[in-house]
């Protein structure tokens, strides 16, 4: 008997997954998920072959603008070298040309049985290779994220974080490590954290470390700003838990509060202080949130002795991290981004980091402004010899300016970190 060829009907699934389960592992191995394929049988074109009222064979192709691509192609396997393989493929091509395609491709896995195809006019492209990347926000997603005022940030930012080499590893082995790869973590019996806080002096780089941990594990950012849940109508506490319940729809995310001591400081005073139903509710949400893997919730505190003692205790947060003033490495690059670049050449960089030690980087960039308007002030209006094409700022300009520049971080604050590293710090 020899077989015949039609377009799919929805009549034809069961036939068209029998082959599925029959190609994998078969040499013809589908490439693109059932969904997909099931998708394109309904909306792109597809063409059976049938004897009798069984299906022994299935092509289905998806056109995008000029090219058509080929999402499955499958012969019942006592049916094979029969050309029914061939003939599917040419009936799918007359079925999509009708779109206006040139050229037909197809994806195969590497082993799989090229020659078949050789024989009906494929090319073996071997200078190409194919790559793909997760999308990692969903469409439905992405309108919820919105609504959060969430994003997905840019993929790079952990590599922009200059220096700070131990926070950085630290925060690579305990966080990136087991959250981005939850079955590994699971295979050692580590519970990958859900929750942590991150305190140091003011300007330190807390933020930006939040927001590279959810750039490093491709997770969507949240950041919760308490302040600004005051207008909803069940209060800061009410506002909050609601924030919580929709994030709880999300399937990864990096949820960030910043300066949590203001809605989270140490309980006192009768009556209790307004902020407290707001203290008490987070408590509350946090064990929620823990429920759910993908979750992490980063706080960060410029002031952690300030925080409620039920808030820092074991449970509730897996790590309690420091976040120190930047080093060495971190401040060359941090001036580095504020010299202007027809200066830097002539700037003694390595005496500039020298004597900024003790500076945040905001402290860095105010000193590197100072320095730069003094010295366009000076080519102006008293050399007069400024131009466009060259810069007359030199070290001695910075050096001038670090020296006329308070650093935020006083050696009192810098002894008071150090106590609470002691005392609060939980690696
Ligand atoms: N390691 C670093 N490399 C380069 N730039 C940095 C680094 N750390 C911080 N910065 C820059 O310094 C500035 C302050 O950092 P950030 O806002 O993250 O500090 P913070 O600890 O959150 O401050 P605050 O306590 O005021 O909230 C930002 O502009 C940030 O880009
Ligand atoms: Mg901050």
């Amino acid at each position: 008997m020899s077989a015949r060829y039609r377009n799919f009907q929805p009549a034809d699934t069961d036939g068209l997954l029998a082959l599925w389960d029959q190609a994998r592992g078969s040499g013809f191995e589908p490439v693109y998920s059932l969904a997909e394929v099931l998708a394109s049988c309904n909306q792109d074109h597809a063409i059976v072959a049938y004897e009798a009222n069984e299906i022994i064979g299935v092509a289905v192709g998806r056109v995008a603008h000029e090219q058509g691509w080929v999402v499955l192609l499958v012969v019942d396997e006592a049916h094979r070298s029969l050309g029914i393989g061939g003939r599917l493929l040419g009936e799918l091509e007359i079925d999509m040309a009708r779109s206006g395609i040139t050229k037909l491709s197809m994806l195969v896995v590497n082993d799989g049985n090229s020659r078949v195809l050789e024989k009906v006019g494929f090319v073996d492209l071997k200078h190409l290779k194919y790559f793909e990347r997760e999308v990692s926000v969903s469409e439905r997603e992405r309108e919820l994220l919105q609504n959060l005022g969430g994003r997905v940030l840019a993929r790079d930012l952990w590599g922009k974080i200059a220096g700070m080499k131990n926070e950085k590893e630290m925060l690579e082995r305990r966080l990136v490590l087991p959250l981005s790869d939850a079955k590994l973590a699971e295979a050692f019996g580590v519970e990958p954290p859900k929750a942590i806080v991150l305190f140091g002096p003011p300007g330190t780089g807390k933020t930006t470390f939040a927001k590279a941990v959810a750039s490093r594990l491709d997770w969507p950012f949240i950041e919760v700003f308490p302040s600004r849940l005051a207008g909803d109508p069940n209060g800061v506490a009410g506002g909050l838990r609601e924030v919580f319940t929709e994030v709880n729809e999300l399937e990864n995310v990096v949820v960030f509060i910043d300066e949590v001591e203001e809605i989270a400081s140490k309980r006192k005073g009768d009556p209790p202080s307004p902020t407290q139903g707001v203290t008490n509710e987070l408590l509350k949400l946090i064990p929620n949130f823990r429920e759910k893997p993908g979750h992490l919730l980063v706080v960060a505190t410029n002031y952690i002795r300030a925080l409620d003692d039920a808030f820092l205790r074991h449970g509730r947060f897996d790590y309690v991290i420091p976040i120190g003033l930047p080093d060495a490495e971190a401040r060359r690059s941090i001036w580095t981004r504020y010299i202007p670049s027809l200066a830097l050449a002539k700037i003694d960089l390595n005496e500039l980091v020298t004597r900024s030690a003790g500076f945040s980087p905001a402290d860095i960039e105010y000193a590197a402004r100072k320095a730069s308007q003094r010295a366009l002030e000076q080519s102006v209006y008293e050399s007069q010899v400024a131009t466009r094409e060259t810069s007359t700022t030199t070290t001695e300009h910075y050096l001038w300016a670090i020296g006329d520049t308070r650093r935020t971080v006083s050696d009192e604050v810098i002894d008071e970190f150090e106590q609470d590293i002691e005392r609060l710090g939980r690696l």
